[in-house]
């Protein structure tokens, strides 16, 4: 877009902003959120695993696609077992990553260009190497109680202890290991090496604040709650914990989906947890000032539960409980799929408060163009960022990654890292991840094609509609979210998802996208002329080209326009 247009958006903006008096909205309601595994977005001293001296030196790429603010997976002190979501140390950075000072001259670079920075925050569990844990086991003063310990229950025929309860971990096998030392049972919802920390104990907590209140003090617009239905476990009056029933899926007891989770997810006192995270991050700006601190929240749970971790009119918890519901299309999605998956977020969510974000993938995910195809990368990337809210795009699905076959040799093998290799910024050596010999996992065999200086240089690619998408993030049109039918999304045929925002004064875009792989032919979609402002490779269009929507027009497949209307 040429400079000009910002201007005008800019100046339509403040008039819209008077004239209707567009709501109030803070930053991240419509923010774009990025997420990045600091392992695989840069390295800077050729071992070949990316860290923070190397997210610094890209920084500016965020601010060049359009980022408000960015959240990194875990760079904190830790055995690595589960990638840093084990954490030794809570208030130090891994080595692997860098330092303290690298990380407060992250903060100082982000903040001169603008772009936030929000880390993750793992509450429910540390490693098993933290001190707190090896306290716990020697049942030292303040920290016995740390960690969920029991005494398991004692099988009169083999004089043997047996776990309390039949919990499978999230990663399987059994939720509850025998501590020899301690002479008891821990439980862990997710690896043996990643203890559960003990909601419960008003230590805990105040230690989290404490974590909260160290890295908001050096800077930090805010945090992405780890595994937060995983926190809180139920347990019975008399101290024992209830078995969980079968639901009833597959056949293999140690699964984690054989069971239904009704006693240790998605508990009520989680609710309360996240009212109490969020007051201490509205306090902490109180009194120190700046921008919203925000709290997103990891939650495979149902809608109707992210709602109540956002909060209600008397209480306010997370404002960011991530959508997945996109992540759950596949290639087989029709574009009546796609909105029926908006409709249930905006039919509890939007409906009770007025907010939406959309996740396109995460570390735990396959890529969009394994899940849905390649050709479908654009399609996601220009619904998210065309729906009201916020979008969350894990880094490199702006250029279209796919997941790359890991070969899976020994203990150390992650069904994960297919959707972890590193960025792909060239198609120079290493993609210029890294200047190393070799890289912590294999780069994509595709990186020549799909890297970000190549994509600069080609009009329709990913990268390219990625960068359109933003600006369009900031127009008057879609700012105008909250007001009134300022938005509406609508499956005009099975295969052609169409989204409309305005500011109802002086502009409308109509986005369409085609889901399917037939040519659609839409008559009288509209009573008026529009401009391509966007279109995907499939495109026969171009930008500055007309669309008298009156008449007829034609969406090759797999292809997505954005057009605009100006008064
Ligand atoms: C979350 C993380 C995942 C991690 C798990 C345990 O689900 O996204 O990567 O393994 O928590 O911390
Ligand atoms: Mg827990």
């Amino acid at each position: 877009m040429p400079k000009w247009a910002h201007l005008g958006l800019a100046v339509l903006l403040s008039i819209s902003t008077t004239l209707v008096g567009a709501a109030e909205i803070d930053w991240w309601e419509n923010a774009s959120l990025y997420q990045i595994y600091p392992r695989s977005f840069q390295d800077s001293d050729g071992d070949g695993i990316g860290d923070l001296k190397g997210i610094t030196s890209r920084l500016s790429y965020l601010k060049e696609i359009g980022i408000t603010a960015t959240w990194l997976s875990p760079i904190f002190t830790s055995p690595m077992s589960d990638f840093g979501y084990d954490i030794s140390n809570f208030y130090d950075i891994d080595p692997i990553f860098g330092t303290l000072d690298d990380f407060d001259a992250l903060i100082v670079e982000a903040k001169s260009l603008g772009v936030k920075i929000i880390l993750d925050f793992v509450p429910n569990h540390s490693s098993d190497e933290n001190e707190w844990f090896e306290k716990s086991v020697n049942r030292e003063d303040g920290y016995d109680d740390f960690y969920m310990w029991d005494d398991g229950k004692l099988n009169e025929e083999t004089g043997e202890r047996e776990p309390p309860s039949n919990w499978v971990s999230v990663f399987s096998g059994p939720m509850w290991t025998w501590n020899e030392k301690r002479q008891q049972f821990f439980l862990h919802q997710f690896q043996v090496k990643q203890p559960d920390l003990n909601f419960t104990n008003p230590m805990v907590r105040e230690h989290m604040l404490d974590v909260l209140k160290f890295w908001l003090d050096r800077g930090v617009d805010g945090f992405r709650i780890d595994a937060v239905p995983h926190i809180y476990e139920h347990r019975n009056a008399d101290g024992s914990y209830p078995d969980e029933p079968v639901s009833g899926w597959g056949s293999d007891p140690n699964a984690y989906d054989y069971h239904d989770h009704i006693y240790t997810k998605d508990q009520p006192a989680t609710v309360d947890l996240m009212y109490e995270w969020r007051e201490f991050l509205d306090n902490y700006r109180a009194q120190n000032g700046g921008e919203s601190r925000v709290l997103l929240a990891e939650a495979y749970s149902s809608v109707e539960t992210l709602s109540a971790y956002f909060g209600n009119s008397t209480h306010q918890g997370t404002q960011l409980p991530m959508n997945f519901q996109l992540m759950y299309l596949s290639g087989y999605s029709t574009a009546e799929d796609v909105v029926g998956s908006i409709d249930y977020w905006m039919n509890t969510m939007w409906k009770e408060h007025q907010t939406a974000n959309w996740v396109v993938g995460n570390h735990d995910t396959n890529r969009v163009a394994d899940r849905m195809g390649a050709h479908k990368v654009d399609l996601l990337n220009v619904i998210v960022n065309a729906l009201p809210g916020a979008s969350v795009t894990y880094y490199g699905e702006e250029i279209g990654m796919s997941n790359v076959d890991v070969e899976c040799t020994g203990d150390s093998c992650e069904d994960r890292d297919g959707e972890r290799t590193p960025m792909q910024w060239t198609a120079g050596k290493n993609a210029d991840f890294s200047d190393g010999e070799s890289t912590w996992l294999p780069l994509s065999p595709e990186y020549q094609r799909y890297n970000v200086q190549t994509e600069r240089g080609v009009s329709r690619s990913s990268l390219n509609i990625f960068k359109g998408l933003q600006a369009l993030k900031s127009s008057a049109a879609f700012m105008a979210f909250k007001d009134d039918g300022g938005f509406s999304y609508e499956a005009v045929t099975k295969q052609v998802l169409q989204i409309i925002r305005t500011n109802k004064i002086s502009e409308e875009y109509r986005i369409l996208v085609n889901m399917g792989n037939d040519i659609e032919i839409l008559d009288g979609l509209a009573s008026k002329t529009y401009e391509y402002v966007l279109a995907t490779a499939y495109s026969t269009h171009y930008p500055g080209q007309k669309a008298d929507l009156s008449a007829r027009i034609i969406l090759m497949p797999y292809e997505a326009v954005v057009l605009r209307w100006l008064a």
